[in-house]
């Protein structure tokens, strides 16, 4: 059994896999980032330094500190290459069933034996995760929180076959990234996302019921609830096609029909409206501006 982490391989350099990539690099792990396409991993490269940048300007982080973090971030495009020395490997790719368990299948063939498999899922099973491997002591869910380098928490998840030992090493590992590790059962939703999604669902069907504007509702609950962001805007913030996986493993997984997803959820996502990172979702994004614009699609006024 692993007992100490020193290579960490983080699958997928997307906004998640790059978070990732950032705080073990700055936290003195060795860092193997893999992607499929060389443009996805450089465009990590260019984020995570941009995001350093943000540390130094206001001094959290020194220059030298910064070059030396980046210095151990290496980038792969081949699985077998990128896995061959790690001590854990943490899986950052998109929230789908299928992609995550083939990603599991290979991982575990060529993994290290001892190496720790753990997965960024914000809601997939990681029991069924697991039963894809022959190492289910060792596959437990790390969950971070977007943005990575700014947000405390790490939701640890067991699986049913994840060992204690496993998870008292990935609990103390996140401490060491700095972060507050909170341990979770395996359930749909595990914690975070069964309590944040349900009230993301209900603004949505706020808005859908014409009981308030976008930015009615988001103020209400920013000013109101103390939130950095109100639910709409954090919907965007996620992608409203993240949530609406995440609510539909809620739906299928608890068979309550209280998950079950807005209606104007799921018409948004299938347009294509998927929140900043298309451009649109209840907002409306141009790129370098930090204003929040209400989508025309919502943006009339009744009163
Ligand atoms: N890397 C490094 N630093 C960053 C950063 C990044 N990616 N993004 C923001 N920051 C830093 C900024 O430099 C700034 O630092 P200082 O305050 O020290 O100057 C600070 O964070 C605040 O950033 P901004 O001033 O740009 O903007 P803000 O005050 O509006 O805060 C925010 C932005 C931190 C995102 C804040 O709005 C927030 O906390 N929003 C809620 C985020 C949230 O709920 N995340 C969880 C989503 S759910 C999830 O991730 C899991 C899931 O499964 C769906």
């Amino acid at each position: 059994m692993q007992t100490t982490i020193t290579n960490v391989t983080v699958i997928g350099s997307g906004t998640m896999g790059n978070g990732i990539c950032h705080v073990f690099a700055q936290s003195g792990f060795n860092v193997s980032m893999m992607d499929i396409k060389q443009e996805a991993l450089d465009r990590a490269i260019a984020t995570i330094g941009k995001n350093m940048d943000r540390q130094v300007a206001k001094g959290s982080l020194s220059e030298e500190a910064k070059q030396q973090a980046l210095g151990r971030i290496a980038t792969f495009t081949d699985m077998a290459e990128a896995v061959k020395n790690a001590d854990l490997v943490v899986e950052a790719a998109t929230e789908n069933v299928d992609l995550k368990l083939n990603i599991f299948r290979q991982l575990d063939a060529l993994c290290p034996a001892d190496c720790i498999l753990a997965s960024n899922t914000s809601s997939i099973s990681i029991t069924k995760i697991a039963s894809v491997t022959k190492r289910a002591d060792k596959v437990i869910g790390m969950h971070f929180m977007n943005p990575v380098p700014v947000m405390k928490l790490v939701e640890v998840i067991n699986g049913y076959g994840t060992s204690a030992a496993v998870t008292r090493l990935i609990y103390d590992m996140s401490e060491k990234l700095g972060k507050v590790p909170c341990v979770a059962n395996d359930y749909p939703g595990f914690v975070a996302n069964r309590i944040l999604m349900p009230m993301i669902n209900e603004a949505i069907i706020t808005l859908q019921e014409g009981v308030a504007g976008v930015a009615e509702i988001d103020t209400i609950m920013k000013l109101g609830m103390a939130h950095p962001m109100g639910p709409l805007q954090l919907a965007d913030f996620i992608g409203l096609d993240t949530c609406l996986s995440i609510l539909n493993v809620l739906h299928s997984g608890i068979g309550n029909p209280k998950y079950a997803p807005a209606t104007l959820l799921v018409n948004m996502v299938q347009a294509g409206y998927l929140g900043a990172k298309s451009g649109e979702g209840f907002y409306k994004y141009t790129a370098g501006s930090k204003d929040l614009v209400v989508s025309p699609m919502f943006s009339k006024k009744e009163w």
